[in-house]
């Protein structure tokens, strides 16, 4: 039985096992998520997914042996915290961290994820269910900066499509980028006219409208990665006008890019009502 059929055939109402466990019976999702090691080509291939780098924290969720966090710190010098309900896979995952001399950089905690701090962290990685990936979006989305990356052995994020994924047999990898808060209208200002700017935004799929004079113009050559936004508007010349962005706290302000338009600045002057999760 591959781990993945051993890990669908253990997806079990939690208020089944919690006896067997001792640990699912705190879990308010209705799951229970048993420990299943991820493959260590596989961690090698979600830490290169991620592109980490030695200036990352790295957040494993239901961390298990540590292997993720101990393999991110050794290869990479990144640091890392692995969160994991169960105290016994906590003290072993210290042990195997200190084995390899990487504890300065690894730290362990037993601790339920789904109320584990993700805001310092730039890279998360998961192995632990669609339902739970579910229950955690709304947080990465909201707590997690742009551009951080998120990436999940096996299991999707629902309507949040994978920004890369790749498959090995029947085992899944999945890498998003977390997208900035972008949709609403905005003022843009070029220092010489102020246009009305409006973004509709799923997840990192954007679209919208740009009011210039009496036109309003779609969109177009749009694109978010974190908080990296480019779009462009076709006034029917030559060559359409390209915004290649940055997103901060409700400003948006130009980076630096051969054929892009320099020298403006807009800001979010209202918000959807309801924001992505
Ligand atoms: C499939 S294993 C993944 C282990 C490790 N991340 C890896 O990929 O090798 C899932 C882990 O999540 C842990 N877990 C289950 N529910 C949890 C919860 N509510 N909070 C923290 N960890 C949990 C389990 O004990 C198990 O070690």
């Amino acid at each position: 039985m591959t781990a993945l059929r051993l890990f669908s055939a253990a997806i079990i109402p939690v208020t089944i096992v919690a006896s067997m466990s001792g640990y699912g019976i705190e879990n308010r999702y209705n799951v229970f998520i048993p420990y299943v090691p991820t493959p260590e080509f596989i961690v090698d291939r979600m830490l290169e997914m991620a592109e980490i780098g030695k200036d990352d924290l790295l957040l494993d969720l239901g961390s298990g042996d540590g292997r993720i966090v101990i393999a991110a710190a050794q290869r990479y010098g990144a640091r890392g915290r692995g969160v994991e309900i169960d105290p016994k896979l906590v003290e072993e995952s210290k042990e195997n961290a200190r084995k390899v001399g990487v504890d300065h950089l690894a730290e362990f905690v037993a601790q339920d994820m789904f109320v584990a701090k993700m805001a310092d962290a730039s890279v998360l990685s998961l192995y632990v269910l669609t339902a739970s990936n579910l229950e955690l979006r709304p947080r990465i989305l909201s707590e997690m900066k742009p551009g951080s990356r998120v990436v999940s052995h096996q299991f999707s994020m629902g309507a949040w499509i994978a920004d890369k994924q790749e498959s090995y047999g029947d085992i899944q990898i999945y890498m998003w980028y977390v997208p900035a808060r972008v949709a609403g209208t905005w003022r843009l200002d070029d220092g010489k006219r102020t246009y009305m700017l409006t973004i509709e935004q799923s997840y990192q799929d954007i679209g919208g409208t740009m009011k210039i004079g009496d036109r309003t113009l779609p969109l177009r050559l749009t694109k978010l990665r974190g908080a990296e936004i480019d779009f462009a508007v076709d006034l029917g010349e030559e060559r359409p006008i390209v915004y290649r962005g940055r997103v901060s706290d409700g400003i948006m302000e130009p980076r630096p890019s051969p054929g892009a338009v320099p020298g403006w600045r807009a800001v979010r002057i209202t918000a959807p009502v309801q924001e992505i999760k």
